[in-house]
């Protein structure tokens, strides 16, 4: 291993950006496939055939793939063997605190029960808990292409599992379908207590009026993405002042948009900005949290210093009680001395 690959390895990380339907392995879908006697996805046996591996170029295209992959995904035990596989994936990272996301509509929809997802997630994080010594929590995203009706009825049927939910996003195509189609939505999981990001995704259409309206109507508490603010200097200042964090993916932007967005990502830690550095959906994308940091190491000018301040950020905007931050500070900065 080089210097700065060992570097990066060893550092306790926190990754706030996952999507667990995004860290199916082309050979866990196989064996998903294979255990629920059901067809493989035409995506991944196409996979075979060429060599190239998948092929986006936006997020609507990465999404035409996502989506179909996740019929292998049935009894909770598919989610527990997806979720753990993620877990020990991140654990071998060295990520000792995870807030990952799940797609209950994209499940629902299909006929598979909200209790059938959540039970095998959960238990695939007590496990990790208590085998792994890591951390983690689950945080519920809206599928922003679908109504919001779906959305507060998805809430309603979340509510019985309120405890195994930290928090709740707002993901899938943002094309045509602002934050602001969920206000109502979001002002209802507020009132439950859950805390509140939304993926304000790369070079939108509308990016600007979008992040506008996270900030100023659904008051999230975190931004998932976002670096577009780099073209609104008050924008900049809004965030810093209210200390949100941002959970940039550099390897992910680097596939749906052809940027990396390095130097946006840059110019925002160097502006004080709580930036953060995240795999997004690493299988899809081929980058789980230390190739991502690798990325921005080996493409940007940013200094070792600034890299543990990644991750100081990653544990300052975590959703977590003051006594774990605590405790993963102290282990950064022992590490970082
Ligand atoms: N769902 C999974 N990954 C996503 C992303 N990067 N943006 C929006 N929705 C997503
Ligand atoms: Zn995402």
């Amino acid at each position: 291993m080089t210097s700065k690959a060992s570097f990066i390895a060893g550092l306790p990380k926190a990754e706030l950006h996952l999507h667990i339907e995004g860290t199916l392995e082309p050979a866990l879908v196989r064996q998903l496939a294979s255990r629920n006697k059901i067809p493989i996805p035409d995506a991944i046996s196409s996979l075979t055939s060429t060599s190239s591996g998948y092929t986006f170029n936006d997020l609507t295209s990465f999404l035409a793939v996502y989506y179909p992959n996740m019929a292998v995904l049935l009894t909770s035990t598919d989610f527990f063997d997806m979720a753990y596989a993620y877990l020990t994936k991140a654990h071998s990272q060295n990520v000792i605190h995870a807030e990952i996301f799940f797609d209950p509509q994209a499940h629902t929809s299909r006929g598979v029960p909200f209790s059938t997802v959540i039970s095998g997630l959960r238990q695939a994080i007590i496990k990790a808990e208590r085998e792994l010594g890591m951390s983690a929590s689950l945080i519920m995203c809206f599928l922003r292409d679908m109504s919001p009706e779906f959305a507060m009825a998805t809430l309603t049927e979340a509510l019985p599992y309120k405890d195994y939910i930290i928090g709740v996003g707002l993901d899938s195509d943002e094309r045509q379908n602002p934050p602001a189609k969920f206000a109502a939505v979001f002002a209802r999981a507020r009132q439950e207590g859950w805390l509140v990001t939304c993926h304000c995704d790369i070079d939108q259409q509308d990016s600007i009026k979008h992040i506008r309206q996270v900030l100023n109507e659904i008051q999230v508490d975190r931004i998932d993405h976002g670096t577009n603010i780099v073209e609104d200097a008050s924008l900049v200042e809004l965030v810093k002042e209210k200390r949100i964090g941002l959970t940039c993916c550099p390897v992910s932007n680097s596939v749906v948009t052809k940027d990396f967005k390095g130097e946006e990502i840059l110019q925002l830690l160097r502006a004080g900005v709580k930036v953060t550095v995240n795999s997004d959906d690493p299988a899809y994308f081929r980058g789980y949290m230390n190739e991502n940091l690798m990325k921005t190491m080996d493409e940007t000018d940013i200094t070792r210093e600034e890299i543990v301040q990644l991750q100081r950020n990653a544990f300052e905007v975590a959703w977590i009680s003051e006594r774990k931050r605590e405790r993963f500070l102290g282990l950064l900065d022992s590490h970082a001395k």
